[in-house]
C-alpha cells in the first residue's frame, strides 16, 4: 500500500514545548498550534523517573510522564493526535482496542512507514466504541514498552454513563534494579517460557500508591494492563464491586467475584462502592498488594450503582453461516535450540513463526477473509503458558472454551489460559491487514504473531 507521508518536524518554537527542565520532565503534551488540523500534540520523548526513592530511571514518556498522558474523546467523535518522535530511534502509536482504518492501526510497514527521530505524524479517526483503551508503539516492542511508552485512551460514552466518579489506574511492572536500573526487557529463556516479568510493580509509575476515594460514592475504576508480561490475578477483598465492562465493551453488571485475570493489553471497568470514610481496601495481585483504596469523607449524597453500560454497535456474528478457521499456538522447541540466525524463535502460530525483522511478513497473511464474512476461529492453546491473544482493527465474540465458564462477550484480546481451546467469532467488516498476536511482548517477538488479511 502506499503510505502516508511522513512529516519532517519544522521547529519546536511554534510547538508550544516546554524547556528542557531539571526536575527531569522535559517536554509536555504541546498546545496545538492550530487547532483546525489536530487536537493534541503528544510527544514521546525520554524522561527521568524516580521509581526507586533516590535513584533515576531513564525511562522514555509520552506528553512528560509516564504511562503516557491520558488521552480522552468522545464515542462517535474524531480523534486527531500530532504525535512527535523526540526519541533517538523510530517509533508508532498503535492504539490497542480501536476499531479505525488501517493507515491509523500503527503497525510499521503494514500500516505506516516508522516515524523517524524529529519527524511527526497526524493520527485521525473516529472512535467508534465507548469505553477503556490505550496506545503504545509497534516498533522494538519489548524495550518501547518497557521503558514507559505505554498510556490511557479513554473513549467516554455518547451520553453521561451514570458514574459521577472514575480513576484510571494502569497497571504496570518495571524491569529494574535497586538502584533504578533498567535490567533486560526480554531474556531468551524467559521469552521462551512466561515471558521476562518487571520487578518492581506500580500504578500510574507509582509503587504501592495509596489512591483516596469519596465515601459513599460509586467509583468507576478502569483498569488498565499496560504491561508486557504480567497477568494480574485482581481481587479487593472486602470489597463491593461489580464489573461493568471487559476491554472497553459493557457487559450485563456483576460481582467482581475471587480473581478476575487481567492479561496484557487487558481492562477492567470496574464499579466499586467506597465504604465509609477512614476504610482502607487493599487491590491485590493474588496476594500482593497493587495500591491502597482509602476512603474520605464526600460532602456528596450517597450514590448508587449506575444503569448497565450501553452496548458498542460492534457487528453480530452469524454462526450459522460462519467459516471456522483453526489456529494452533505452539512452542517451537525445535526453532529454539537450532542453530539459527536472526531473531529467535521460541512460538509459533500453524507452524508459523513471524519474524520481527522481516518487513515482508504481513505479506504472507496466514488467512485471508472476505470482507463482511462471518468467521469462527478457534484458538487452541497447545503450550503450558497463557497467552493474551489480540487482533488489531475487529472486535470479537468470545463464545466458548473447555476449560472454563463464558458469558459471550465482545473484546479485541482473550486471555487464552495454558493448554485451552477457546472459540471466538466476529465479522470481517474491516478491510486491511491485521496482527493477529500475542500480547506477552517476548512472546510476541519470538514468533507468535501473524497477518489476518480481510479483502
Ligand atoms: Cu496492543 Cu498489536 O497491540
Ligand atoms: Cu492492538
Ligand atoms: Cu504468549
Amino acid at each position: 500500500m502506499a503510505f502516508t507521508r511522513r512529516q519532517i518536524l519544522a521547529g519546536l518554537g511554534a510547538l508550544g514545548i516546554a524547556g528542557l527542565g531539571a526536575g527531569g520532565v522535559r517536554y509536555w503534551l504541546g498546545r496545538p498550534e492550530n487547532a483546525a488540523s489536530h487536537d493534541y500534540e503528544l510527544i514521546a520523548a525520554p524522561l527521568d523517573l524516580e521509581l526507586v526513592p533516590g535513584h533515576k530511571t531513564p525511562a522514555w514518556g509520552y506528553g512528560g510522564q509516564a504511562p503516557g498522558l491520558e488521552l480522552r474523546c468522545r464515542q462517535g467523535e474524531r480523534l486527531r493526535v500530532r504525535f512527535i518522535n523526540k526519541l533517538d530511534e523510530p517509533t508508532t502509536i498503535h492504539w490497542h482496542g480501536i476499531r479505525l482504518p488501517l493507515e491509523m492501526d500503527g503497525v510499521p510497514y503494514v500500516s505506516q512507514l516508522p516515524v523517524l527521530p524529529g519527524e511527526y505524524f497526524d493520527y485521525d479517526f473516529i472512535t467508534p466504541d465507548a469505553g477503556s483503551y490505550w496506545y503504545h508503539p509497534h516498533t522494538a516492542s519489548s524495550e518501547q514498552l518497557g521503558r514507559g511508552l505505554v498510556g490511557p485512551l479513554i473513549v467516554e460514552e455518547r451520553e453521561p454513563s451514570g458514574f459521577a466518579h472514575e480513576r484510571t489506574l494502569c497497571l504496570k511492572s518495571w524491569h529494574v534494579d535497586e538502584q533504578g536500573a533498567f535490567t533486560d526487557f526480554s531474556v531468551p529463556r524467559e521469552a521462551a517460557r512466561e515471558g521476562t516479568r518487571g520487578r518492581l510493580s506500580s500504578i500510574n509509575g507509582v509503587a504501592l500508591p495509596t489512591l483516596e476515594l469519596p465515601a459513599g460514592q460509586v467509583v468507576r475504576l478502569r483498569l488498565i494492563n499496560v504491561d508486557s508480561t504480567i497477568t494480574y490475578r485482581l481481587n479487593l477483598p472486602g470489597a463491593e464491586a461489580r464489573i461493568y465492562a471487559l476491554d472497553g465493551n459493557p457487559v450485563a453488571p456483576r460481582p467482581l467475584g475471587k480473581d478476575y485475570w487481567l492479561g496484557p493489553g487487558m481492562r477492567l471497568d470496574l464499579a466499586l462502592r467506597v465504604p465509609a470514610a477512614g476504610t482502607e481496601l487493599s487491590l491485590r495481585n493474588g496476594p500482593l498488594r497493587l495500591a491502597t483504596l482509602k476512603s474520605v469523607a464526600s460532602a456528596q449524597a450517597a450514590g448508587d450503582w449506575p444503569p448497565a453500560l450501553p452496548a458498542n454497535p460492534v457487528a453480530e456474528p452469524d454462526l450459522a453461516q460462519a467459516e471456522t478457521l483453526r489456529f494452533n499456538f505452539e512452542w517451537a522447541a525445535m526453532l529454539a535450540s537450532s542453530n539459527q540466525t536472526g531473531p529467535a524463535r521460541y512460538w509459533q502460530i500453524n507452524g508459523q513463526a513471524w519474524d520481527i525483522n522481516d518487513k515482508a511478513c504481513a505479506d504472507r497473511p496466514i488467512a485471508t477473509l472476505k470482507k463482511d464474512g462471518h468467521y469462527i476461529f478457534v484458538l487452541r492453546n497447545m503450550a503450558q503458558y497463557q497467552h493474551p491473544i489480540h487482533l488489531h482493527g475487529m472486535s470479537f465474540k468470545v463464545l466458548d472454551s473447555d476449560r472454563r465458564e463464558i458469558v459471550p462477550y465482545f473484546t479485541d484480546t482473550y486471555l487464552l489460559g495454558k493448554n485451552e481451546t477457546a472459540r471466538i467469532a466476529f465479522v470481517a467488516d474491516n478491510p486491511g491487514v491485521w496482527m493477529f498476536h500475542c500480547h506477552v511482548i517476548d512472546h510476541m517477538e519470538t514468533g507468535l504473531m501473524a497477518a489476518i488479511a480481510v479483502v
